[in-house]
């Protein structure tokens, strides 16, 4: 089968006029984090059964990894499959897990092809061993991939990955390896799972709820947040530029004061032009 190759195929010119705009702003988030919300509130609000909504989110995860890609972003985090969600009905977890399992599958090849390289976090040895197998190889294949890093939060919850990090923490001290004194910002990120991944600059939460849920507590303390009442089986491309604007348009402190950081970065003109575009693709 022939593999997309998402730099070379054809695009809609405003699309593609977009994203060199995007891009060219030179200030575009090295790594988005996004809490994919709203799938069941989807599908019931049109009397559909929730698991339609998830199948339909399969679609937007597919839209928002292959624009992150194109845009030249190098970190996407979804979180799929929070800890919590175990206590959901049997039934939609089951679902949940044969999506994950055939959508690594299905497009393993695909995101191979262009440079994508699969990563995970959270209690994976809690998945089933399918799911794990499939994972397994997916990660082994596209290791060494140069492009986009997937990072899949699955079973994953930030006070599970902050407990894991401080027992692997007390261990190396009773061997000897660590001493109290050594607890610093960059040990404790040494032990946490998300070691290989750089804090999140820009975090994005559709569906509308105004809550991080256990998702990268210590990653996101300089995120930038983004709410959208939209729910995820919606958030496509045109969505996904809509956040990139708005995050564009922050103005990122860091703790220090605005004259400090002022580096005259995007220009409003050029944002607003970006929106103007937006609106009529959209
Ligand atoms: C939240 O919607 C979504 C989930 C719990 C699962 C998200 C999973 C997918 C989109 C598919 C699998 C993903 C990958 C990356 C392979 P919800 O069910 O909590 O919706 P609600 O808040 O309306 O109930």
């Amino acid at each position: 089968m022939t593999r997309v190759d998402w730099l070379t195929e054809e695009q809609h010119p405003d699309d593609k006029a977009i994203q060199e705009r995007l891009t060219s702003t030179g200030s575009l988030p090295s790594h988005v984090a996004v809490i994919m919300d709203g799938n069941g509130r989807w599908a019931q609000g049109s009397g559909r059964p929730r698991i339609d909504g998830h199948r339909e989110g399969m679609e937007s995860v597919r839209a928002v990894v292959k624009a992150t890609s194109q845009l030249g972003i190098n970190f996407l985090t979804l979180y799929a499959f929070s800890i919590e969600n175990w206590k959901r009905p049997a039934t939609e977890v089951g679902f949940l897990m044969r999506l994950l399992e055939s959508y690594l599958r299905k497009e393993v090849d695909e995101l191979h092809a262009n440079r994508v390289r699969i990563r995970t976090i959270g209690n994976t040895n809690a998945l089933p061993k399918a799911v794990q197998h499939v994972l397994r190889s997916a990660m082994d294949r596209t290791a060494n991939n140069q492009g986009l890093t997937l990072t899949l939060a699955l079973s994953y919850g930030a006070r599970w990955d902050l407990m894991r990090a401080m027992q692997l923490f007390a261990l190396d001290v009773r061997r000897g390896k660590m001493s109290p004194e050594d607890v610093n910002d960059e040990t404790i990120r040494a032990y946490l799972q998300t070691s290989f991944l750089p804090d999140p600059d820009l975090i994005i939460r559709t569906s509308g709820e105004m809550r991080l849920s256990n998702f990268l507590l210590w990653e996101a303390a300089y995120s930038e947040l983004y709410v959208t009442d939209i729910p995820w089986p919606e958030f496509r491309r045109a969505e996904l530029y809509a956040a990139l604007c708005t995050y564009l348009e922050r103005e990122r402190r860091f703790g220090k004061t605005s004259a400090q950081v002022q580096n005259g970065d995007s220009s409003s003109d050029h944002i607003s032009t970006l929106r103007q575009i937006l609106n009529a693709f959209s």
